[in-house]
């Protein structure tokens, strides 16, 4: 039986439109997008999950007590029946009673390395910029757990992506979000096979990537499309 998942984004989605691609057409895919959740009426994510037949919420989280923001997602989450949960893009944190309610089953990507590049206000093209800032010749996304806090959390997967001399911010942003779009559906679908095994062991929660589900590093050289260092 696949995992039901939820995904948050504030966003255009086209991480949440990857994960709809690899998961929602195939029927024996480990884990089917059942819910999508944004804080933005205008997200272009929503619209995604209308096109795929989704379930969209948007749940306001202006000026409301974290407490009922925490209920309302917790109430549809349960209705949706989500076992776990994928931040997309997502801009805000997630309340802690839905960290507690869902332990080691939330995960963000993140389009640089972290621990270094992330924290609060470090989204969008920010975060290429602070890449390019300090002459970094390598980023790429990171796969965590979430947790009450910006960009912290265990993580679970990186992919490097060179950063390409002549860079700007958009290229490199373009560069390392094709990337986003292999390695995210890659890791839930890893984690969702994984569920039974983390259910008796939740904190020893290491993930181990197969060989035969990462991407070939020759796949990946022809994603980046490298050019010569001078
Ligand atoms: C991605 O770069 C992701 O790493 C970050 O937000 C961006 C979302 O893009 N957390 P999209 O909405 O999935 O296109």
């Amino acid at each position: 039986m696949s995992v039901r998942l939820a995904v948050f984004a504030s966003g255009g989605g086209s991480n949440l439109q990857a994960l709809l691609d690899a998961f929602n057409a195939a029927p024996d895919a480990p884990a089917r997008v059942t819910l999508v959740i944004s804080d933005r009426s205008d997200a272009g994510a929503l619209d995604r999950a209308l096109a795929a037949d989704v379930a969209a919420h948007v749940i306001d989280v202006r000026a409301r007590p974290e407490e009922d923001v925490a209920l309302e997602m917790l109430e549809l989450l349960r209705h949706h029946g989500i076992g776990f949960i994928a931040l997309a893009g997502y801009l805000r944190l997630v309340p802690a009673q839905v960290i507690r309610a869902y332990p080691s089953r939330i995960v963000n990507i993140h389009p640089a390395l972290l621990p270094s590049f992330g924290g609060r206000g470090m989204y969008g093209r920010r975060v290429h910029e602070a890449v390019l800032a300090t002459g970094a010749r390598v980023s790429g996304p990171t796969v965590h757990y979430v947790t009450e806090r910006y960009d912290e959390g265990r993580i679970i997967a990186q992919w490097p992506v060179p950063v390409l001399p002549g860079d700007s911010a958009d290229t490199l942003a373009a560069r390392v979000l094709a990337v986003e779009h292999r390695l995210y559906p890659l890791v839930l679908a890893a984690l969702a096979l994984d569920a039974p095994a983390r259910d008796r062991e939740l904190q020893d929660a290491a993930f181990h990537w197969s060989e035969d589900s990462a991407p070939t590093a020759e796949e990946i050289i022809h994603l980046v499309q490298p050019t010569p260092l001078p």
